[in-house]
């Protein structure tokens, strides 16, 4: 399993574990985090919109075009800023750290 710490806008910090492969938006959501993901990965809401840690944004494959397009539209988006589901989990990205914006 990989693991997976997610800090929510309050402060609360929960550390869940996927399968190789999964997406982060389905782990996210299996641990009750707010993240509607209203498109379920077809880019088109960015309702699944994650920061992740600094320290740990090279271990990520870097985003697609499209990706990046859709970054941009998010008001609240930091240089750091993905989308949860065009994330799958890689034994690379085990114990990352990613904040949930609420
Ligand atoms: Fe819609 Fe990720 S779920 S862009």
């Amino acid at each position: 399993m990989i693991r997976v710490r997610f800090v929510r806008a309050d402060g609360t910090v929960r550390e869940a574990a996927g399968c190789e492969g999964a997406r982060l938006l389905d782990v996210a959501q299996a641990d009750g985090q707010p993240l509607e993901g209203t498109c379920n990965g077809d880019m088109a809401c960015a309702t699944c919109h994650v920061v992740v840690a600094a320290e740990d944004i090279d271990r990520l494959p870097p985003p697609s075009e499209e990706e990046e397009d859709l970054l941009d539209l998010v008001p609240a988006a930091t240089r750091t800023s993905r989308l949860a589901c065009q994330i799958r989990l890689t034994a690379a990205l085990d114990g990352m750290t990613v904040r949930v914006p609420g």
